[in-house]
């Protein structure tokens, strides 16, 4: 039969867990939270029709695809900053350069931080259209979610188009950093506030 302490000690180390558990915003689980985002990239509903680019997302165990043609950096490089599963994410937003548009056949965008193994790919192959052309010049494409993000921290971003004759090295990067946990999830958001939770372990220790 479970007495009284050992019902406090249980919720104790519920507690406990609880805190670890939203006091580090770190990098596990990193490719399962992908789907938990539920961001939606948003209709170009501005009157004036747009051309839209969709993709089908791969993982980048291939290795980049190198080829014959020049393709220039892409442009316009921007960012939205959303919560998934509590932790901050990104979705990052570019525009193909003119200069060999035609050839391109997708787009890897990595994001890392100063850890190196925290480095994120995504291989974005062009699903609808299939081939670009020049109208397509200053056509927003977006990344799915990079999730799992720390907040408030520094990432570097490339976007790269394949396959180019240049390697990745060549495409020269961006930098973001993350918003805030009180912007990404509200000043009142637990998650936010470890000190509150070390409060409430506190006061159910001196109970146990
Ligand atoms: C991603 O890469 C892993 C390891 O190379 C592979 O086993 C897996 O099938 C790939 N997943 C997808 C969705 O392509
Ligand atoms: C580019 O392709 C679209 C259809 O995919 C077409 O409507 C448009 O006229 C083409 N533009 C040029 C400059 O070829
Ligand atoms: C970049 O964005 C600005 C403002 O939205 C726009 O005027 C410009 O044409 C864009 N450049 C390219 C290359 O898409
Ligand atoms: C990319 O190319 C440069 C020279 O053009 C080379 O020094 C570098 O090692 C290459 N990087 C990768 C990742 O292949």
């Amino acid at each position: 039969m479970a007495t009284p302490r050992s019902f406090f000690f249980s919720i104790c180390g519920f507690l406990l867990l609880f805190c670890v558990s939203s006091g580090s915003g770190t990098s596990s689980n990193r490719r399962a939270n992908q789907d938990r985002c539920g961001y939606r990239v948003q209709s170009a509903a501005e009157g004036v029709r747009k051309l839209a680019v969709t993709f089908r997302a791969d993982n980048c165990s291939l290795s980049y695809p190198l080829g014959k043609h020049v393709i220039h950096e892409v442009s316009n490089v921007s960012f939205s900053h959303l919560a998934c599963d509590d932790q901050a994410a990104v979705v990052v937003h570019w525009s193909a350069s003119p200069l060999g548009i035609e050839h391109i056949k997708g787009f890897r965008v990595y994001l890392e931080d100063k850890n190196p193994d925290g480095k994120q790919c995504q291989h974005l192959i062009l699903k609808d259209p299939r081939q670009l052309n020049y109208s397509y010049r200053s056509t927003k494409m977006s990344s799915q979610p990079f999730s799992s993000l720390t907040f408030d921290t520094d990432y570097m971003v490339r976007v790269v188009p394949f396959p180019s004759l240049m390697n990745e090295s060549f495409f020269p990067p961006s930098f973001l950093r993350t918003n805030s946990c009180e912007v990404l999830l509200g000043a009142h958001s637990l998650v936010c506030k470890p000190c509150k939770c070390l409060c409430v372990l506190f006061i159910s220790n001196t109970i146990c």
